[in-house]
């Protein structure tokens, strides 16, 4: 049974005083919910103060949304496994579309930061996707594939339990498009099955898949409704507690 998870990347977004408003709202808004997992991905330098206002026994967790694989030492700009955990991070997101295609991550960097996460204890939340002309192309699969098999290299079927895929196909990303809910699936399904390939059919089974794209209250019904859609990763419905929570309790 997979349990769904919600998490909200909000970008280069926010400012000191609305993204603890932000989360306190949420954690209060879903105080009641109990069968989704949620979380919050702060701007880095908001992180520790999310953490602190949110309780530690409640129900909204804060990732990051990006790591550098280095533990400390003179690389200027970056911020350590090490750091994310000293203010209460438990998820990191890796690969995300805007770190491939705006800032020029390769596979390769972010198969290291995936590592380094899982190797600190933190949850990676790996982004997968196709770029227009690559869905045009019929080139879907093939670039899932590549970023499944690069991202995830190395990583025992132990350390995978504690990866989440996220597909997010670079055309729907803030754009209003949302994929459909059978475009979603048919990537999911394709997802679960390169992971049964490259671990097992209980690997595939139990790996949570999320979608992300122009994903929306609107949407969250048919998106979820999905076979192998399993959670959301949502960027500008994140930054708003009404339409956020009313995502996470469509799901529950
Ligand atoms: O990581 C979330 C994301 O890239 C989707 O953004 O604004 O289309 O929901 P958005």
């Amino acid at each position: 049974m997979r349990k769904p998870f919600i998490a909200a990347n909000w970008k280069m977004n926010t400012d000191s005083q609305y993204a603890v408003e932000l989360a306190s709202g949420l954690e209060k808004a879903i105080a009641d919910v109990k069968g989704v997992n949620v979380a919050v991905c702060p701007p880095f330098v908001y992180l520790q103060s999310v953490a602190k206002s949110l309780s530690v026994d409640g129900n909204v967790a804060v990732g990051s949304q990006d790591v550098y694989f280095e533990s400390n030492g003179a690389f200027t700009g970056e911020i350590s496994c090490e750091m994310l955990k000293d203010v209460c991070c438990s998820y990191v997101i890796t690969g995300h579309s805007e770190r491939r295609h705006v800032i020029g991550e390769s596979d390769e960097l972010i198969n290291k930061k995936t590592i380094a996460a899982l190797e600190a204890g933190i949850k990676p939340i790996l982004c997968i996707g196709e770029l227009l002309e690559e869905r045009e192309a019929d080139k879907t699969s093939q670039v899932c594939e590549r970023q499944l098999r690069e991202g995830l290299k190395g990583i025992s079927e132990e350390q995978l339990a504690e990866v989440t895929i996220a597909y997010e196909p670079v055309w729907a990303i803030g754009t209003g498009k949302t994929a459909t809910s059978q475009q979603a699936q048919e990537v999911h399904e394709f997802v679960r099955g390169v992971i049964a390939d490259l671990y097992s059919k209980n690997a595939a089974d139990n790996i949570i898949i999320q979608y992300g794209g122009s994903a929306k209250p609107k949407n969250t019904k048919e998106l979820m409704s999905c076979k192998d859609v399993d959670g959301l990763l949502v960027g500008g419905a994140g930054l708003k507690v009404d339409s956020f929570s009313e995502m996470v309790k469509i799901t529950e």
